[in-house]
């Protein structure tokens, strides 16, 4: 593959993830665990029946992997649709965040409890930090290795952490997190914390990747978007993936769920990677963790 050009002018960071099984594409996390390359985010879904729609026409669309949070307030929901979609809770990826009012050992010990509990599961896949903020974080990763050492989450990690808190956390933890999630979009091309995170075996998984709605009627996109007969959020979404970033898409509507996993028939070229690479400005949907000491 030849290399294309973007805001630094070195070679992407790419390559991404095998593609080759389609919506069965899974990425072995370091630790062995195999996670699938795309999800369905929940966050503001409304709790209750709109929540359990769109995990229900998430899963029967193909999707394996749910990001739901404490914060959020749907985990039971998301617990429920699983348990009513039919397919199987070991063929479903469930990922939930411990809150920054619950850092601390014993607390987070509790908040997973709970979460267990909401989710109605006695395990759940990768259990992140939401925020490196609000709370001793060192001692919430010191109970996240004991409820990965008890088996109770297959996987562990974080969620906005910065190069800064990464190297934080591994100088003190021989366990390194499977995944760091952050905010990671065509307009926020986090590629220094993307070669941070890949040199270190970490897995990104790509928030807010449809900047909420925000940028997707930028003209480049919809440039590219026409010429492979696709929509601006696809060509999004497909970006993240060819830079083997998991992206985790939210929408409430099943129409949008099902377009937002057509992303398996096409491949966006090197050029228009670095296209899309140059949409980069630094636009943010959510809080810049950059300032968290
Ligand atoms: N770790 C963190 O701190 C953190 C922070 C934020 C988000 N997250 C996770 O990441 C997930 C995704 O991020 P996000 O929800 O902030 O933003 P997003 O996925 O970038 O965008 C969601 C918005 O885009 C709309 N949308 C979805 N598909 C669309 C389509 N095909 N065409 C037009 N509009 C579409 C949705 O509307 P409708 O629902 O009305 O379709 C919703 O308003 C969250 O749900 C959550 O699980 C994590």
């Amino acid at each position: 593959m030849a290399a294309a050009e973007n805001p630094l002018g070195a070679p992407t960071v790419s390559p991404g993830f095998d593609l080759s099984r389609g919506f069965d594409s899974r990425v072995r996390l370091n630790n062995g665990v195999s996670m699938p390359v795309l999800g369905l985010g929940v966050f503001q879904s409304a709790p209750g029946e709109p929540t359990r729609r769109a995990v229900r026409a998430a899963l029967s669309a193909g999707y394996r992997l749910i990001d739901t949070a404490r914060l959020y307030e749907n985990e039971a929901d998301v617990g429920q649709a699983i348990r009513e979609s039919g397919v199987p809770r070991k063929e479903v990826f469930v990922t939930t965040k411990l809150w920054n009012t619950d850092h601390g050992f014993d607390r987070a010990l509790a908040a997973f409890d709970r979460s267990l509990s909401a989710l109605g599961s006695d395990y759940v896949d990768l259990y992140l930090i939401h925020w490196p903020s609000g709370g001793d974080r060192a001692e919430s990763w010191r109970a996240l290795r004991r409820i990965l050492s008890e088996g109770r989450c297959r996987a562990i990690g974080v969620s906005n952490y910065t190069i800064a808190h990464l190297r934080e956390l591994m100088q003190h933890s021989d366990v390194p997190p499977a995944v760091n999630q952050v905010e990671f979009s065509p307009f926020l091309y986090q590629r220094e914390l993307l070669e941070f995170a890949r040199g270190q075996g970490i897995q990104l998984e790509a928030y807010a990747p449809l900047t909420r709605a925000r940028r997707i009627s930028e003209p480049a996109l919809s440039h590219i978007s026409k010429a492979h007969g696709k929509t601006a959020t696809q060509v999004m979404l497909r970006w993240s993936l060819q830079h083997g970033v998991i992206p985790i898409p939210k929408s409430v509507h099943p129409e949008r769920i099902r377009e937002n996993a057509e992303l398996f028939d096409f491949v966006l070229t090197d050029e228009e990677m670095g296209a899309i690479d140059r949409l980069h400005d630094g636009f943010r949907t959510s809080w810049d963790p950059t300032g968290i000491p």
